[in-house]
């Protein structure tokens, strides 16, 4: 009898164990099937700036957002992740990768050797750009001068720790579908939709999370506590303060920080800044456009003003 229950448990087990396996396996790497066409480092610089790689990639308290060595710690309910060296380095950083490599990093969250990326790289936005929007990034990212050293692991306690894990997460909470364009919406409101939600990734920050760190999809720019554990990003919908800013304030503040009543811009919106302010006016006219365009919604309750200020 108790044979009986051990190879029944046995069963359970390897059978419980294949269906993790398969579940979590990472998908066959995306074939770049659209039609070649050289990739431009120009435009792939545009793509850098909405994308604010820098924020995250550039070597920490030093003047230069493109020395993109890493090193940057990123806390998170999870655990603290150190950003890698993104940089052309052959050793160290990305320098020998092919294009299909980075394109499986940035669009689908996978890496050269076939395993998950953690969403603290927040590939479940630029998920949706094109295919070809993220060969012009590489080819700028070649561009640049390589920067040697390595960041530390990360500093994560178990589960949160096995990269296999987060095949499961991505099944509950990653949609890789394409930018689809609002066919009933000007250009110009278009091309901010497209940025704010693929490579400006601003729902990562200006959304609420549920438990296991998914944006609560019904929420979505309606604000919530900041990933890194301190203080509130606030609602961008019409529900937030933001029903008092025009566009031109929200283009005005993309560009210089200043907020309409004089405040700056501090903690992660910052950083954030540094790279909206590279973007062509046309661009932040954009994406001005579109935020101003969002429905209200009720987001979680902030705390009081003084502590969310209190950076
Ligand atoms: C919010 C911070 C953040 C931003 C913004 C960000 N990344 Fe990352 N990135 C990370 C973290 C953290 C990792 C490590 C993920 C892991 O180890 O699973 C990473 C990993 C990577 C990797 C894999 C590197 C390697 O050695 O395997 C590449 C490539 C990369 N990022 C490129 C980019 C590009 C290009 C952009 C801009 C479009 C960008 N990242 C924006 C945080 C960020
Ligand atoms: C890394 C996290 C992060 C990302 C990404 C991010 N934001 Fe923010 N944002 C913040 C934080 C934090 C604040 C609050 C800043 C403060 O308190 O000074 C903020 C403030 C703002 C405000 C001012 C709102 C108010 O009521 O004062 C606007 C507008 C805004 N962000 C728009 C955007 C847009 C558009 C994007 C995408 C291009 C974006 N943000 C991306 C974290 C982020």
């Amino acid at each position: 009898m108790l044979r009986r229950i051990l190879v029944l448990v046995g069963v359970v087990a390897v059978l419980g164990f294949g269906a993790y396996w398969w579940l979590t396996e990472p998908p066959a790497r995306l074939a770049v099937s659209e039609p070649f066409v050289t990739p431009n480092p120009v435009h792939g610089e545009v793509i850098f700036d909405a994308g604010g790689c820098a924020s995250c990639h550039a070597v920490p308290n030093q003047p230069d957002r493109l020395k993109l060595g890493g090193g940057l710690a990123i806390p998170s309910p999870f655990g603290t992740f150190y950003a890698p060296n993104i940089s052309p380095d052959r050793a160290d950083g990305i320098g020998g990768w092919s294009e299909n490599d980075f394109v499986n990093a940035v669009k689908r969250g996978i890496s050269p050797e076939g395993t998950h990326y953690f969403p603290a790289f927040p590939y479940t936005s630029y998920a949706h750009a094109t295919v070809q929007d993220v060969r012009d990034l590489f080819a700028y990212l070649k561009t640049l001068a390589p920067v040697s050293g390595r960041s530390p692991d990360h500093d994560l306690p178990f589960p949160f720790d096995i990269r296999r894990n987060v095949g499961i997460w991505k099944l509950l909470f990653m949609d890789d579908s394409l930018f689809v364009p609002n066919q009933s919406r000007p250009t110009q409101w278009n091309r901010g939709a497209y940025l704010v939600n693929t490579f400006g990734h601003c729902a990562e920050c200006h959304s609420p999370r549920n438990l296991l760190g998914g944006i609560r999809a019904a929420q979505r720019f309606a604000g919530g506590p900041d990933p890194d554990g301190k203080g509130f990003v606030p609602n961008i919908t019409q529900k937030g303060e933001l029903a008092q800013w025009s566009e031109k304030d929200i283009d005005y503040f993309l560009e210089t920080g200043q907020t309409p009543d004089g405040d700056n811009a501090g903690g992660a919106m910052a950083r954030v800044i540094r790279n909206t302010s590279q973007l062509s006016s046309d661009d932040r006219a954009a994406i001005a456009n579109y935020v101003k365009s969002l429905p209200p919604v009720e987001g979680p309750p902030r705390p009081k003003k003084k502590e969310a200020k209190d950076q």
